[in-house]
């Protein structure tokens, strides 16, 4: 039986129609996958259904009911719940305080009751398997803490719908693993769940059935079991999709970056020499020391010992604004939470590192950044109404692309890119690795630093893969592929020798 049918839903902004007609029926105890590539209106729907957004046309049925405009409380009460693309926790309150917000049990005097809300917190996490204390600020938690928060609060409420926008951005391969099996038994309890991702091998493990959005427009939907990756991507993308390997051996220059039994919170001992023009691909499990040694290079903290040499010169200052006059830059990880600063426009956003580059120029030059913008968006395919859009307007692939912009605009010479495709869609993907592979050309040097192996397969030069703080073993181009990464990740086997 089905649960929800949505019908011809039609929603725009400011006069531009970003869902135009769309179907989505999901059945009862069924993982269902809602594809489509960044902007293609996915979000936009379950703001719709949830009552974020009100509507603009179209029929909406729920668990045999005609659902007319509804506000986010009456669709929790039906029994949709909602973790959203990006966070959305307060940070002053603690954690069980934001799992009963707007629900606070009171006792009988008619005062919070704290002691029943914290032990169903503890019980709740205790049968999820979530390690997080329900009494701490959850501006103090990680964030892949803090996504698991996020999904415990909707499975509180026992909701009939779940719908997971984008779940496993933040987690590492067993906090998914955990997650799919959690979803799985409620699954055959009944439970239904949308589910939004761009990594083709959780689509596969986890959906029952899919449906296909492209341009805000109904493609297709149907079983995940009569489909292949291949297959869903060109409905998502349409016939220009092209997947064809575009490495290329490139010549390399001098050294321009070294690190000397480099050490500092969560490594140590990390040596690593890299070449002008060089790409080199850092990977290991969460904690494993890859991301936490790019931001000691960028000068997020301080190092405890070894040393990093840039351009033959001992590096003597870490501070994030020594690094890039140096000619470092860097995009972090986990978006919302480093990149993003919600006030301002998508312009003002990508210029930001420029801006505090060029502190001493008296003027900023409007219509060159906007020239120069016009240039990212057509690389990247950034889809945005204009330069002068709030960055919250953008959908979450498209505001990604922007930071990626914001760095290309810079003239740093050495490009630190930590998770860089976290929600980017296979055909950006692909465009972003040309570009990779173009700015290497280029002379500039590169260090990305991912979980996800097929990325650096079909960029990197090197892979040093980390294991316990330190690089456990460096594969060339042609060693690297997922089994061998996952068995010096895992330290299966243990390296004789690791080479710089
Ligand atoms: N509040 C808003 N104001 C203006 N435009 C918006 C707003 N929210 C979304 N849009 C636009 O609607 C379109 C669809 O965005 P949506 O966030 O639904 O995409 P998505 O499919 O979730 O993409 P992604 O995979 O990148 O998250 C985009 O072009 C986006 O810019
Ligand atoms: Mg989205």
């Amino acid at each position: 039986m089905s649960l929800l049918k949505m019908r011809d839903i039609v929603k725009s902004f400011n006069g531009v129609t970003v869902l135009r007609g769309v179907n989505l029926t999901v059945e009862e105890g069924t993982v269902h996958a809602l594809l489509g590539e960044n902007g293609a209106g996915k979000s936009t729907l379950m703001n719709v259904l949830t009552g974020v957004y009100t509507r603009d046309g179209g029929t909406i049925e729920f668990d045999g009911k005609v659902i007319g405009d509804i506000t986010i409380r009456q669709s929790e009460q039906l029994g949709i719940a909602f973790v959203h693309q990006e966070l959305n926790l307060f940070n002053d309150l603690k954690v069980y305080e934001n799992i009963f917000l707007g629900k606070e049990y009171a006792n009988r005097f008619g005062k919070l009751d704290k002691k029943k809300m914290i032990a169903e917190t503890r019980q709740l996490f205790q049968e999820l398997g979530v390690e997080i204390d329900p009494t701490e600020l959850a501006e103090n938690l990680t964030t892949s803490q803090k996504q698991l928060l996020e999904i415990s609060k909707a499975l509180f409420f026992k909701a009939k719908l779940l719908i997971l926008d984008e779940p496993t951005t933040a987690l590492n391969t067993e906090e998914i693993n955990h997650l799919f099996g959690i979803i799985n038994n409620l699954k055959k309890k009944g439970t239904s769940f949308i589910f939004i991702s761009h990594k083709m091998p959780e689509i596969f493990e986890l959906s029952d059935r899919y449906t296909v959005f492209r341009n805000g427009e109904f493609i297709k939907e149907g079983n995940i079991s009569e489909v292949t990756p291949e297959s869903v991507t060109k409905l998502m993308v349409g016939d220009g999709y092209d997947n064809k390997s575009v490495y290329q051996e490139r010549p390399v220059g001098e050294t321009v970056l070294k690190l000397k039994n480099f050490s500092g919170p969560g490594f140590h001992d990390v040596s690593l020499e890299v070449k002008k023009g060089q790409i080199i691909g850092l990977t290991g499990l969460q904690g494993a020391g890859s991301s936490e040694v790019l931001q000691c290079m960028f000068g997020y903290v301080q190092p405890s010992g070894g040393e990093m040499e840039i351009h033959g010169k001992k590096a003597e200052h870490y501070s994030i604004h020594t690094m890039m006059k140096a000619g470092i830059a860097m995009l972090p990880s986990n978006r919302k939470e480093n990149s993003v600063i919600p006030d301002m426009s998508l312009l003002e956003n990508m210029y930001l590192s420029e801006h505090t580059l060029s502190a001493f120029k008296m003027h900023i030059n409007k219509k060159k950044e906007k020239e120069k913008f016009e240039n990212y968006r057509s690389m990247l395919n950034i889809k945005a109404e204009n330069s002068s859009a709030p960055i919250l307007s953008l959908s979450g692939g498209n505001q990604q692309k922007v930071f990626i912009a914001k760095w290309l605009n810079t003239d740093a010479q050495i490009l630190l890119f930590d998770n860089p495709t976290q929600g980017i869609d296979v055909g950006a993907k692909a465009e972003i690795y040309r570009l990779i592979l173009e700015l290497a050309k280029q002379g500039k040097t590169i260090l990305i630093n991912t979980l996800e192996i097929p990325e650096i397969q079909k960029v990197a030069d090197f892979c040093a893969v980390f294991y316990n703080g330190s690089i456990i073993k460096i594969l060339r181009h042609d060693e690297i592929d997922e089994t061998t990464v996952m068995l010096y990740s895992t330290n299966a086997v243990k390296s004789q020798e690791v080479k710089g």
